[in-house]
């Protein structure tokens, strides 16, 4: 009914990044591996709540600069030995790499020597959509053409989708902070990042303890807002892209908006959401716009 997809890879019980190899087990072991430091940065994210752009804003900050990365991001998800080595190999350069990971996979040694972690949460209703628009697009998952939203949705409220549910995800991260009060974790909200960008710049430097200029801030800020980069990218595809997807087109960037779930939830739709996810969302500490 759901048009038999299949891509969801579980490892102890749990559903884990699709970009992982299926060996989940030999993966977690490589990246326990790597030499980590306690400059180094990891962006994370449940998929699509804006991970990509975290991380060019990281990114630039991290090199006080506001020139674009050229390349998609690397994702720990995807790590090689030589990715490992070339993103945490510089002692004179922090590291700094996307994932999806739950904490529980997270890596141990990247705890112990406390990377530092930028958060990134969305509204789970646009969250849902993004994903919707996004999964068919890549290589190898043409199955999820033939899902239907309604389908989708019904996976997404059940947790069988890449990554499993919005609700665990966050939660499981959000007792990790609650948990380590000394830890370096930022949490960032999409929605605020769209209302004011160059007060998050703000709030990711002095995170970072980056201490920037104010032009240059207002340079990324305005770099990073979603016209400009989603031209920039468009324009600028990287060669790995290609590979990577069945379109012609930065799939990374698609509207950027809040609120685009209004286009897609019927009003039946929005009802089960909230009658199954607004006590969840009680029991966590995060402010959900889903509108602007
Ligand atoms: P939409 O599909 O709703 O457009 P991720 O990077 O975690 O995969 O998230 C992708 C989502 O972030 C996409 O959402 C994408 O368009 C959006 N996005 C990318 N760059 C953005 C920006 N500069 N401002 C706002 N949203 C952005």
């Amino acid at each position: 009914e759901d048009g038999g997809v299949t891509h969801i890879k579980r490892f102890k019980g749990k559903s884990f990044s699709p970009m992982a190899p299926d060996d989940f087990e030999s993966h977690l072991r490589l990246v326990n591996t790597a030499n980590y430091t306690e400059k180094d940065v990891f962006v994370v994210a449940y998929p699509k709540s804006g991970m990509n752009w975290t991380f060019e804003i990281v990114n630039m900050i991290l090199r006080n600069s506001s020139e674009y990365f050229p390349n998609i991001p690397p994702f720990l998800d995807m790590a090689t030995p030589s990715m490992l080595q070339s993103v945490f190999g510089n002692a004179d350069k922090p590291g700094l790499i996307a994932n999806h990971y739950q904490p529980q996979f997270f890596p141990q040694a990247a705890i112990k020597q406390k990377v530092r972690i930028v958060f990134v949460y969305r509204n789970p209703k646009d969250v849902a959509v993004s994903q919707y628009q996004f999964y068919w697009k890549l290589k190898g998952f043409g199955e999820y053409k033939n899902v239907s939203f309604k389908n989708y949705l019904k996976r997404y409220l059940d947790g069988n989708v890449p990554c499993g549910d919005w609700y665990s995800f966050h939660k499981e991260w959000l007792d990790l902070k609650a948990d380590n009060q000394d830890y370096p974790i930022l949490i960032l909200c999409y929605e605020d990042m769209k209302v004011n960008l160059a007060e998050n710049v703000r709030k990711i430097a002095d995170f970072l303890e980056m201490n920037l200029e104010e032009s240059t801030l207002l340079e990324i800020a305005r770099k990073c807002e979603f016209r400009t980069m989603f031209q920039h990218k468009n324009s600028n595809l990287p060669p790995e892209m290609h590979m990577a997807t069945e379109i012609k087109e930065h799939i990374f960037y698609r509207k950027g908006e809040v609120g685009d779930w209004k286009n897609w939830f019927t009003v039946a739709q929005d009802e089960e959401f909230d009658r199954h996810m607004d006590p969840l969302l009680d029991k966590i500490d995060i402010n959900i716009r889903y509108s602007l």
